[in-house]
Protein backbone atom coordinates (compact mmCIF):
# COMPACT_ATOMS: atom_id res chain seq x y z
CA UNK A 1 0.00 0.00 0.00
CA UNK A 2 1.93 3.32 -1.48
CA UNK A 3 0.45 6.23 1.00
CA UNK A 4 2.48 8.73 -0.88
CA UNK A 5 -0.03 10.84 -2.26
CA UNK A 6 -1.10 11.38 -5.65
CA UNK A 7 -0.80 15.04 -7.31
CA UNK A 8 -4.60 15.18 -7.40
CA UNK A 9 -5.02 14.48 -3.65
CA UNK A 10 -2.50 17.04 -2.91
CA UNK A 11 -4.52 19.54 -4.84
CA UNK A 12 -7.74 18.49 -3.07
CA UNK A 13 -5.84 18.49 0.15
CA UNK A 14 -5.18 22.16 -0.86
CA UNK A 15 -8.29 23.33 -2.05
CA UNK A 16 -9.88 22.40 1.40
CA UNK A 17 -7.17 23.92 3.49
CA UNK A 18 -7.38 27.15 1.93
CA UNK A 19 -11.29 26.99 1.75
CA UNK A 20 -10.86 26.23 5.52
CA UNK A 21 -8.72 28.78 6.43
CA UNK A 22 -10.35 31.81 4.63
CA UNK A 23 -14.04 30.86 4.61
CA UNK A 24 -14.78 28.88 7.38
CA UNK A 25 -12.33 29.96 10.38
CA UNK A 26 -13.67 33.19 10.47
CA UNK A 27 -16.93 33.26 11.98
CA UNK A 28 -16.13 29.70 13.50
CA UNK A 29 -16.21 30.28 17.03
CA UNK A 30 -19.69 32.80 16.89
CA UNK A 31 -21.27 29.84 14.60
CA UNK A 32 -20.40 27.56 17.66
CA UNK A 33 -22.14 29.71 19.92
CA UNK A 34 -25.38 30.47 17.97
CA UNK A 35 -25.35 27.03 16.34
CA UNK A 36 -25.55 28.42 12.53
CA UNK A 37 -24.54 26.35 9.89
CA UNK A 38 -22.56 28.36 6.84
CA UNK A 39 -25.15 27.13 4.39
CA UNK A 40 -23.45 29.66 1.96
CA UNK A 41 -20.12 28.65 2.57
CA UNK A 42 -21.10 24.67 2.00
CA UNK A 43 -22.59 25.78 -1.38
CA UNK A 44 -19.55 27.67 -2.10
CA UNK A 45 -17.37 25.03 -1.78
CA UNK A 46 -19.77 22.67 -3.73
CA UNK A 47 -18.86 24.83 -6.61
CA UNK A 48 -16.07 23.58 -6.73
CA UNK A 49 -17.04 19.87 -7.59
CA UNK A 50 -15.45 18.53 -4.43
CA UNK A 51 -18.63 16.77 -3.58
CA UNK A 52 -18.49 14.86 -6.15
CA UNK A 53 -15.61 13.78 -5.57
CA UNK A 54 -16.37 10.09 -4.67
CA UNK A 55 -18.98 9.70 -7.12
CA UNK A 56 -18.47 8.01 -10.44
CA UNK A 57 -19.11 10.20 -13.82
CA UNK A 58 -22.27 8.56 -14.68
CA UNK A 59 -23.76 9.53 -11.72
CA UNK A 60 -22.72 13.39 -12.32
CA UNK A 61 -19.66 12.53 -9.77
CA UNK A 62 -15.88 13.08 -10.77
CA UNK A 63 -15.12 10.04 -10.66
CA UNK A 64 -12.16 10.57 -8.03
CA UNK A 65 -10.19 8.55 -5.31
CA UNK A 66 -12.39 8.24 -2.14
CA UNK A 67 -8.53 9.07 -0.08
CA UNK A 68 -9.60 12.35 -1.80
CA UNK A 69 -12.73 12.97 -0.29
CA UNK A 70 -10.95 11.56 3.28
CA UNK A 71 -8.57 14.63 2.94
CA UNK A 72 -11.11 17.33 1.74
CA UNK A 73 -13.49 16.06 5.06
CA UNK A 74 -9.72 15.68 7.18
CA UNK A 75 -8.61 19.35 6.15
CA UNK A 76 -12.19 20.87 6.87
CA UNK A 77 -12.35 19.60 10.13
CA UNK A 78 -9.11 20.90 11.62
CA UNK A 79 -10.87 24.16 11.07
CA UNK A 80 -14.80 23.40 11.70
CA UNK A 81 -15.58 19.57 12.42
CA UNK A 82 -19.00 21.22 12.07
CA UNK A 83 -18.46 21.55 8.67
CA UNK A 84 -16.68 18.07 8.07
CA UNK A 85 -19.61 16.06 10.07
CA UNK A 86 -22.11 17.87 7.45
CA UNK A 87 -19.76 17.41 4.25
CA UNK A 88 -18.91 13.52 5.18
CA UNK A 89 -22.96 12.82 6.12
CA UNK A 90 -23.78 14.27 2.68
CA UNK A 91 -21.39 12.30 1.12
CA UNK A 92 -20.70 9.18 3.01
CA UNK A 93 -24.26 8.69 4.18
CA UNK A 94 -26.94 10.06 2.19
CA UNK A 95 -25.21 9.50 -1.32
CA UNK A 96 -23.49 6.43 0.17
CA UNK A 97 -26.36 4.79 0.81
CA UNK A 98 -27.61 5.30 -2.85
CA UNK A 99 -24.50 4.78 -4.74
CA UNK A 100 -24.24 1.09 -2.55
CA UNK A 101 -27.84 0.06 -3.36
CA UNK A 102 -29.05 -1.56 -6.41
CA UNK A 103 -31.13 1.23 -7.58
CA UNK A 104 -31.67 1.97 -10.89
CA UNK A 105 -28.55 4.50 -12.94
CA UNK A 106 -31.69 6.88 -13.52
CA UNK A 107 -32.75 7.24 -9.92
CA UNK A 108 -29.29 7.24 -8.57
CA UNK A 109 -28.40 10.29 -11.27
CA UNK A 110 -31.66 11.91 -10.02
CA UNK A 111 -31.01 12.04 -6.59
CA UNK A 112 -26.66 12.25 -6.78
CA UNK A 113 -26.15 14.74 -9.41
CA UNK A 114 -28.06 17.63 -7.23
CA UNK A 115 -25.71 16.84 -4.39
CA UNK A 116 -22.50 16.62 -6.56
CA UNK A 117 -22.09 20.48 -7.02
CA UNK A 118 -23.89 21.38 -3.36
CA UNK A 119 -27.06 22.35 -4.70
CA UNK A 120 -29.00 20.21 -2.61
CA UNK A 121 -27.86 18.33 0.90
CA UNK A 122 -28.59 14.87 1.83
CA UNK A 123 -29.13 13.62 5.35
CA UNK A 124 -28.94 9.76 6.39
CA UNK A 125 -32.45 8.34 8.72
CA UNK A 126 -31.29 5.43 10.54
CA UNK A 127 -31.47 5.68 14.35
CA UNK A 128 -34.62 5.97 16.51
CA UNK A 129 -35.46 6.72 19.94
CA UNK A 130 -35.66 2.92 20.19
CA UNK A 131 -33.10 1.98 18.11
CA UNK A 132 -29.40 3.46 18.44
CA UNK A 133 -26.44 1.66 19.27
CA UNK A 134 -29.37 -1.70 17.80
CA UNK A 135 -29.76 -0.65 14.83
CA UNK A 136 -32.35 -2.98 13.62
CA UNK A 137 -34.60 -2.28 16.95
CA UNK A 138 -36.57 -0.13 13.78
CA UNK A 139 -40.34 0.76 14.21
CA UNK A 140 -40.76 3.21 11.56
CA UNK A 141 -43.33 0.88 8.78
CA UNK A 142 -43.68 1.56 5.44
CA UNK A 143 -47.07 -0.03 3.84
CA UNK A 144 -47.75 -0.47 0.07
CA UNK A 145 -50.59 1.38 -1.46
CA UNK A 146 -50.57 0.96 -5.32
CA UNK A 147 -47.33 2.00 -6.72
CA UNK A 148 -46.20 4.35 -3.93
CA UNK A 149 -45.86 3.62 -0.16
CA UNK A 150 -46.97 4.76 3.16
CA UNK A 151 -44.27 5.73 5.96
CA UNK A 152 -44.93 6.50 9.47
CA UNK A 153 -42.71 6.56 12.25
CA UNK A 154 -39.46 8.82 13.68
CA UNK A 155 -35.88 9.69 13.51
CA UNK A 156 -33.59 10.92 15.66
CA UNK A 157 -29.75 12.77 15.59
CA UNK A 158 -30.49 13.23 11.83
CA UNK A 159 -27.53 15.16 10.94
CA UNK A 160 -28.40 18.09 8.29
CA UNK A 161 -32.03 16.78 9.25
CA UNK A 162 -33.55 20.45 9.17
CA UNK A 163 -31.12 21.68 6.03
CA UNK A 164 -31.94 18.12 3.79
CA UNK A 165 -33.35 18.47 0.50
CA UNK A 166 -33.61 14.61 0.26
CA UNK A 167 -33.40 12.37 3.16
CA UNK A 168 -33.04 8.72 2.92
CA UNK A 169 -35.51 6.67 5.44
CA UNK A 170 -34.58 3.46 6.57
CA UNK A 171 -37.82 1.50 7.59
CA UNK A 172 -39.45 -1.79 7.96
CA UNK A 173 -41.79 -3.06 4.86
CA UNK A 174 -42.59 -5.83 7.04
CA UNK A 175 -42.23 -5.60 10.75
CA UNK A 176 -42.42 -9.14 11.72
CA UNK A 177 -39.30 -10.42 9.65
CA UNK A 178 -37.10 -7.18 11.80
CA UNK A 179 -33.67 -6.61 9.88
CA UNK A 180 -34.83 -8.95 7.34
CA UNK A 181 -37.81 -6.71 6.44
CA UNK A 182 -36.14 -3.21 6.38
CA UNK A 183 -36.16 -1.39 3.00
CA UNK A 184 -34.64 2.48 2.35
CA UNK A 185 -36.59 4.77 0.59
CA UNK A 186 -35.36 8.68 -0.67
CA UNK A 187 -37.88 10.89 0.79
CA UNK A 188 -38.31 14.67 -0.16
CA UNK A 189 -38.32 17.52 1.74
CA UNK A 190 -41.77 19.25 1.36
CA UNK A 191 -43.42 15.90 0.85
CA UNK A 192 -46.47 16.14 2.96
CA UNK A 193 -46.33 14.79 6.36
CA UNK A 194 -42.38 15.22 6.58
CA UNK A 195 -41.39 17.53 9.25
CA UNK A 196 -38.52 18.63 10.72
CA UNK A 197 -39.22 17.80 15.00
CA UNK A 198 -36.86 18.73 17.29
CA UNK A 199 -33.84 20.89 16.61
CA UNK A 200 -31.28 19.98 18.89
CA UNK A 201 -29.06 21.94 21.35
CA UNK A 202 -25.71 20.04 21.44
CA UNK A 203 -22.63 19.88 23.61
CA UNK A 204 -20.62 20.28 20.63
CA UNK A 205 -20.21 20.34 16.30
CA UNK A 206 -22.74 22.92 17.58
CA UNK A 207 -23.03 25.18 13.72
CA UNK A 208 -23.83 21.30 12.72
CA UNK A 209 -27.73 21.14 12.25
CA UNK A 210 -29.15 17.76 14.22
CA UNK A 211 -32.66 17.22 14.59
CA UNK A 212 -35.85 14.52 14.41
CA UNK A 213 -37.83 13.63 11.86
CA UNK A 214 -40.95 13.01 11.60
CA UNK A 215 -42.95 10.97 9.34
CA UNK A 216 -47.00 11.20 9.43
CA UNK A 217 -48.59 9.12 6.50
CA UNK A 218 -45.88 10.53 3.79
CA UNK A 219 -46.50 9.08 0.33
CA UNK A 220 -43.22 8.11 -1.45
CA UNK A 221 -43.16 7.02 -4.88
CA UNK A 222 -41.89 3.33 -5.33
CA UNK A 223 -39.35 4.39 -7.37
CA UNK A 224 -37.80 6.19 -4.30
CA UNK A 225 -37.28 2.86 -2.85
CA UNK A 226 -33.27 2.08 -3.01
CA UNK A 227 -33.31 -1.38 -0.88
CA UNK A 228 -36.35 -3.82 -1.89
CA UNK A 229 -37.26 -4.98 1.28
CA UNK A 230 -34.92 -7.26 2.77
CA UNK A 231 -32.25 -5.30 1.64
CA UNK A 232 -32.19 -1.97 3.87
CA UNK A 233 -30.22 -3.31 6.98
CA UNK A 234 -27.36 -4.40 5.05
CA UNK A 235 -27.43 -1.44 2.52
CA UNK A 236 -27.35 0.60 6.05
CA UNK A 237 -24.29 -1.66 7.60
CA UNK A 238 -22.54 -0.94 4.13
CA UNK A 239 -22.86 2.08 3.84
CA UNK A 240 -22.11 3.04 7.86
CA UNK A 241 -18.79 1.18 7.13
CA UNK A 242 -17.67 4.20 4.32
CA UNK A 243 -19.54 6.69 7.35
CA UNK A 244 -16.88 5.41 9.55
CA UNK A 245 -14.12 5.99 7.65
CA UNK A 246 -15.18 9.84 7.05
CA UNK A 247 -15.97 10.44 10.55
CA UNK A 248 -11.92 8.82 11.34
CA UNK A 249 -11.21 11.93 9.10
CA UNK A 250 -12.89 14.19 10.97
CA UNK A 251 -11.55 12.75 14.09
CA UNK A 252 -8.35 12.86 12.49
CA UNK A 253 -8.80 16.62 11.67
CA UNK A 254 -9.81 17.68 14.88
CA UNK A 255 -6.56 16.23 16.66
CA UNK A 256 -4.30 17.61 13.94
CA UNK A 257 -6.44 21.15 14.08
CA UNK A 258 -5.88 21.09 18.31
CA UNK A 259 -1.89 19.84 18.21
CA UNK A 260 -0.89 22.38 15.31
CA UNK A 261 -2.68 25.63 17.81
CA UNK A 262 -0.75 23.82 20.83
CA UNK A 263 2.62 23.22 19.03
CA UNK A 264 2.62 27.36 18.37
CA UNK A 265 1.00 28.20 21.34
CA UNK A 266 4.10 26.62 22.97
CA UNK A 267 6.77 27.89 20.88
CA UNK A 268 5.26 31.62 22.12
CA UNK A 269 4.35 31.07 25.62
CA UNK A 270 7.10 31.96 27.87
CA UNK A 271 7.00 30.78 31.48
CA UNK A 272 10.02 30.46 33.75
CA UNK A 273 11.98 32.92 31.33
CA UNK A 274 11.63 30.26 28.27
CA UNK A 275 9.11 29.28 26.01
CA UNK A 276 7.29 26.08 27.29
CA UNK A 277 7.86 23.98 24.50
CA UNK A 278 11.89 23.70 26.66
CA UNK A 279 10.15 22.01 28.96
CA UNK A 280 11.20 18.64 28.16
CA UNK A 281 8.14 16.96 30.02
CA UNK A 282 5.56 19.39 27.96
CA UNK A 283 7.71 18.55 24.51
CA UNK A 284 8.10 15.11 25.14
CA UNK A 285 4.11 14.80 25.97
CA UNK A 286 4.05 16.78 21.95
CA UNK A 287 5.82 13.66 21.02
CA UNK A 288 3.47 11.11 22.02
CA UNK A 289 0.77 13.29 20.36
CA UNK A 290 2.61 13.16 17.50
CA UNK A 291 3.27 9.43 17.08
CA UNK A 292 -0.44 8.71 18.18
CA UNK A 293 -1.63 11.19 15.45
CA UNK A 294 0.88 9.39 12.83
CA UNK A 295 -0.10 5.86 13.33
CA UNK A 296 -4.16 6.94 13.32
CA UNK A 297 -3.33 8.29 10.28
CA UNK A 298 -1.95 5.31 8.75
CA UNK A 299 -4.99 3.12 9.23
CA UNK A 300 -7.32 6.10 7.69
CA UNK A 301 -5.73 6.12 4.84
CA UNK A 302 -5.42 2.21 4.66
CA UNK A 303 -9.20 1.97 5.43
CA UNK A 304 -9.91 4.18 2.58
CA UNK A 305 -7.48 2.46 0.05
CA UNK A 306 -8.92 -0.36 1.07
CA UNK A 307 -12.44 1.02 0.10
CA UNK A 308 -10.95 2.56 -3.03
CA UNK A 309 -9.12 -0.75 -3.72
CA UNK A 310 -12.40 -3.04 -3.39
CA UNK A 311 -10.91 -4.80 -0.69
CA UNK A 312 -12.88 -5.53 2.42
CA UNK A 313 -12.73 -2.64 4.77
CA UNK A 314 -15.60 -3.07 7.40
CA UNK A 315 -12.87 -3.98 10.08
CA UNK A 316 -10.50 -1.28 8.93
CA UNK A 317 -13.21 1.22 8.70
CA UNK A 318 -13.84 0.47 12.29
CA UNK A 319 -10.08 0.33 13.53
CA UNK A 320 -9.78 3.72 11.95
CA UNK A 321 -13.02 5.13 13.03
CA UNK A 322 -12.19 4.07 16.77
CA UNK A 323 -8.54 5.10 16.96
CA UNK A 324 -8.63 8.19 15.01
CA UNK A 325 -11.47 9.59 17.40
CA UNK A 326 -10.15 8.44 20.48
CA UNK A 327 -7.20 10.42 19.59
CA UNK A 328 -9.15 13.21 18.85
CA UNK A 329 -10.69 13.12 22.37
CA UNK A 330 -6.34 12.44 23.65
CA UNK A 331 -5.36 15.49 21.81
CA UNK A 332 -7.86 17.89 22.27
CA UNK A 333 -8.14 17.30 25.88
CA UNK A 334 -4.06 17.44 26.48
CA UNK A 335 -4.58 20.56 24.34
CA UNK A 336 -6.38 22.15 26.97
CA UNK A 337 -4.13 21.30 29.54
CA UNK A 338 -1.05 22.54 27.71
CA UNK A 339 -2.38 26.03 27.29
CA UNK A 340 -3.94 25.97 30.48
CA UNK A 341 -5.98 28.58 31.65
CA UNK A 342 -6.14 30.25 27.67
CA UNK A 343 -7.02 26.72 26.60
CA UNK A 344 -10.23 26.86 28.78
CA UNK A 345 -11.39 30.00 27.16
CA UNK A 346 -13.27 30.20 23.68
CA UNK A 347 -10.17 32.60 21.71
CA UNK A 348 -8.12 29.60 21.82
CA UNK A 349 -10.96 27.30 19.69
CA UNK A 350 -9.21 24.42 21.57
CA UNK A 351 -12.51 24.35 24.08
CA UNK A 352 -14.90 24.04 21.03
CA UNK A 353 -12.60 21.11 19.46
CA UNK A 354 -12.25 19.08 22.49
CA UNK A 355 -16.62 19.47 22.56
CA UNK A 356 -16.07 18.35 19.06
CA UNK A 357 -14.69 15.66 19.53
CA UNK A 358 -16.58 14.11 22.18
CA UNK A 359 -19.05 13.14 19.64
CA UNK A 360 -17.02 11.34 17.37
CA UNK A 361 -16.29 8.76 19.51
CA UNK A 362 -20.33 8.45 19.65
CA UNK A 363 -21.85 8.28 16.25
CA UNK A 364 -21.73 6.50 13.20
CA UNK A 365 -21.23 3.53 15.91
CA UNK A 366 -20.18 4.13 19.12
CA UNK A 367 -16.44 3.31 19.93
CA UNK A 368 -17.74 0.14 21.55
CA UNK A 369 -20.04 -0.90 18.86
CA UNK A 370 -16.39 -0.57 16.58
CA UNK A 371 -15.12 -3.11 19.28
CA UNK A 372 -18.07 -5.72 18.35
CA UNK A 373 -17.35 -5.54 14.87
CA UNK A 374 -13.46 -5.93 15.11
CA UNK A 375 -13.91 -8.73 17.43
CA UNK A 376 -16.62 -10.33 15.66
CA UNK A 377 -14.26 -10.93 13.03
CA UNK A 378 -11.62 -12.30 14.99
CA UNK A 379 -13.71 -14.91 16.64
CA UNK A 380 -16.14 -16.31 13.71
N1 LIG B 1 -21.92 -4.92 5.59
C1 LIG B 1 -22.87 -5.68 4.99
N2 LIG B 1 -23.71 -6.48 5.70
C2 LIG B 1 -23.57 -6.50 7.05
C3 LIG B 1 -22.59 -5.73 7.72
C4 LIG B 1 -21.74 -4.92 6.93
N3 LIG B 1 -20.81 -4.16 7.50
N4 LIG B 1 -22.71 -5.93 9.05
C5 LIG B 1 -23.70 -6.82 9.21
N5 LIG B 1 -24.22 -7.16 8.00
C6 LIG B 1 -25.28 -8.14 7.72
C7 LIG B 1 -24.92 -9.49 8.37
O1 LIG B 1 -24.12 -10.24 7.48
C8 LIG B 1 -26.28 -10.11 8.58
O2 LIG B 1 -26.73 -10.69 7.39
P1 LIG B 1 -27.48 -12.12 7.39
O3 LIG B 1 -28.73 -11.90 8.18
O4 LIG B 1 -27.73 -12.43 5.96
O5 LIG B 1 -26.56 -13.07 8.07
C9 LIG B 1 -27.16 -8.91 8.90
O6 LIG B 1 -26.48 -7.74 8.38
C10 LIG B 1 -27.42 -8.71 10.39
O7 LIG B 1 -26.13 -8.62 11.00
P2 LIG B 1 -25.93 -8.72 12.57
O8 LIG B 1 -26.64 -9.94 13.08
O9 LIG B 1 -24.47 -8.60 12.87
O10 LIG B 1 -26.74 -7.44 13.08
P3 LIG B 1 -26.99 -6.90 14.53
O11 LIG B 1 -28.43 -6.58 14.65
O12 LIG B 1 -26.38 -7.81 15.54
O13 LIG B 1 -26.23 -5.47 14.53
C11 LIG B 1 -24.35 -3.99 14.73
C12 LIG B 1 -24.89 -5.36 14.26
C13 LIG B 1 -22.91 -3.94 14.24
C14 LIG B 1 -24.37 -3.85 16.23
C15 LIG B 1 -25.20 -2.86 14.07
O14 LIG B 1 -26.49 -2.80 14.63
C16 LIG B 1 -24.54 -1.50 14.19
O15 LIG B 1 -23.65 -1.16 13.41
N6 LIG B 1 -24.98 -0.65 15.18
C17 LIG B 1 -24.53 0.72 15.26
C18 LIG B 1 -25.48 1.62 14.52
C19 LIG B 1 -24.81 2.87 14.01
O16 LIG B 1 -23.65 2.89 13.65
N7 LIG B 1 -25.57 3.93 13.96
C20 LIG B 1 -25.10 5.15 13.44
C21 LIG B 1 -26.23 6.02 13.08
S1 LIG B 1 -25.86 7.17 11.84
C22 LIG B 1 -25.13 8.51 12.56
O17 LIG B 1 -24.64 8.47 13.65
C23 LIG B 1 -25.06 9.66 11.64
C24 LIG B 1 -24.72 10.97 12.22
O18 LIG B 1 -25.55 11.67 12.70
C25 LIG B 1 -23.35 11.49 12.07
Amino acid sequence: MNFTLTQDQQQIQQLARTFAEKELLPGVRERDEKSEFPLEAFRKLGKTGIYGLPYSTEVGGLGGSYLSYILAVEELSKVDASFGIAFSVDTSLYGGSIMNSSAPEAIKKKFLAPITYGEKIGSFGLTEHTAGSDAGGQRTVAVKDGDSYIINGSKCFNTNGPLADYTVIYCLTDPALGTKGMAAFVVEKGTPGFTVGKVENKMGIRSALVSDMHLENVRVPAENMIAQPGEGFKLAMKTLDGGRIGVAAQGLGIAKGAFEITRKYMMEREQFGKPICKQQYLAFKMAELQTKIQAAELLLYKAATCKEEGQPYTVPAAMAKMTCTNVAMEVTTEAVQLLGGNGYMKDYHVERMMRDAKITQIYEGTNEIQKLVISGQLFR
